[in-house]
């Protein structure tokens, strides 16, 4: 049924949203504002409203005015063309606002938004008084490279967030207190040797939709980052596992690769490895050793999308495994039982012993229906089976 309205109705809203977008752009309050004192937890990524006149334009010469600048601030240091919450002294908020030069930073400033705008360097002078910095978003801007000078200034920065950019390598002398470093959606194809040396705080990496291939990693690349949990590597053209991941590693996502075969033992070194997606890839059974993914820790394993014809060997721990998109053709709930199904009968009531598998998804393969027998026998705790 077609959707009308009463034309009163729409000049009502219509002025509605020209004053609502007026009053917006003037006065915004922070969107996140950490607490003064406590560590901030990395942006939620939050989709700025719908603003006319801020689409990405055609043209790179063809950019958006920068906003007119909002009303004055009770700090005489606030740059005009950013906003300085009057309650929370350590933030500025410069983002989405067309801007094309990073304002002078006051040194009172722990927590940086810069996110959004047409950005193309970080000059120095901006940078001199900011050593106090300790997140700065600078996500969706034009950023081709970072001057080692800039980044030397900033000692206590914790968080660097520098996704949908330009960049083409990895930043060097990065701070060594940094945390977390997200440089998905950049263009790099390099990684200087000892780039991520002295980063034994770093916990997230995260470089997906890159151009990063098998040479860039060398076996001491990821050397120093003793504390690393997830890494990113998705959306690269990878052909081969990278080497040498940290062992501390607790997420390894390298979907959207070209990943055709998996070392033998690659997983043995990682104790806390409990969450892998090779989603998208082109492993086969030939590429696959026996015992690849039978590892103690493993909760969740993604190997949809690849050219797998047997159900590997998994562990009695595993909970949640996607295989569908596959040239599957039939499944033994015997073989691939993580227990002895015959021994395993007579201790029906041992709930420790049973299979942890919950989540099943065998869909896209050259399989039917029913779900054999023996598949159930096995996995009793199996909620949902996609066949
Ligand atoms: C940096 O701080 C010093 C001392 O507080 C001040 O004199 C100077 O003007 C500041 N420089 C900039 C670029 O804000
Ligand atoms: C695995 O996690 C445990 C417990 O958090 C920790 O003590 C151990 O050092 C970790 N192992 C590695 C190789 O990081
Ligand atoms: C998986 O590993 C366990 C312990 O390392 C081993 O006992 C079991 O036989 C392996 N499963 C398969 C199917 O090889
Ligand atoms: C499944 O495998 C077991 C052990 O290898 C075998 O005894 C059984 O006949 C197989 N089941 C089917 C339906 O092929």
């Amino acid at each position: 049924m077609p959707w009308t309205m009463k034309p009163s109705l729409f000049w009502a809203l219509l002025l509605f949203f020209i004053l609502f977008l007026g009053a917006h752009s003037q006065i915004r309050p922070p969107k996140r504002r950490p607490k003064p004192g406590s560590k901030p937890k990395p942006t939620p990524r939050v989709p700025s409203p719908y603003r006319p006149g801020l689409e990405e334009p055609a043209e790179p010469t063809d950019l958006p005015p920068p906003l007119p600048p909002g009303p004055p601030s009770i700090f005489p240091d606030c740059p005009r063309e950013c906003y300085c919450p009057p309650d929370f002294p350590s933030a500025l908020y410069c983002d989405s606002r067309n801007l094309r030069k990073v304002p002078v930073i006051p040194s009172r400033i722990h927590y940086l938004y810069l996110q959004n705008n047409f950005i193309t360097d970080l000059p120095i002078e901006s940078f001199k008084n900011a050593t106090g910095l300790r997140w700065v978003n600078l996500d969706n801007n034009r950023i081709r490279k970072i001057d080692q000078k800039v980044l030397e200034k900033l000692q206590s920065l914790v968080f660097l967030y520098m996704e949908k950019n330009q960049l083409q390598e990895v930043p060097m002398a990065l701070p060594r207190n940094l945390e977390q470093l997200r440089l998905s959606q950049n263009q790099i194809n390099k990684i200087p040797p000892g780039a991520f040396s002295k980063l034994e705080n770093l916990v997230l990496l995260d470089l997906h939709h890159n151009k990063l291939s098998d040479g860039v990693f060398k076996p001491d690349t990821f050397q120093g980052l003793k504390n690393l949990m997830q890494l990113n590597l998705a959306h690269n053209i990878l052909r081969k596992m990278p080497p040498k991941v940290p062992t501390a590693i607790h997420q390894l996502f390298l979907d959207s690769n070209n990943i055709e075969n998996i070392p033998n033992g690659y997983f043995k070194g990682f104790p806390n490895l409990s969450f892998i997606r090779l989603n998208y890839n082109q492993l086969s059974d030939k590429g696959l050793p026996k015992n690849s993914f039978n590892i103690s820790n493993l909760l969740v394993l993604h190997l949809s999308h690849n050219k797998l014809s047997n159900v590997p060997a998994i562990n009695n721990r595993l909970e949640h495994l996607y295989l569908n998109n596959n040239e599957i053709q039939k499944i033994n709930g015997t073989q691939i039982c993580p227990n002895n199904l015959v021994a395993f009968h007579d201790f029906s009531s041992d709930l420790e012993n049973v299979p942890h598998l919950r989540y099943l998804r065998l869909d896209g393969n050259q399989l039917k229906p029913p779900i054999p027998l023996d598949l159930m026998m096995c996995f009793r705790l199996l909620q949902s089976v996609i066949i």
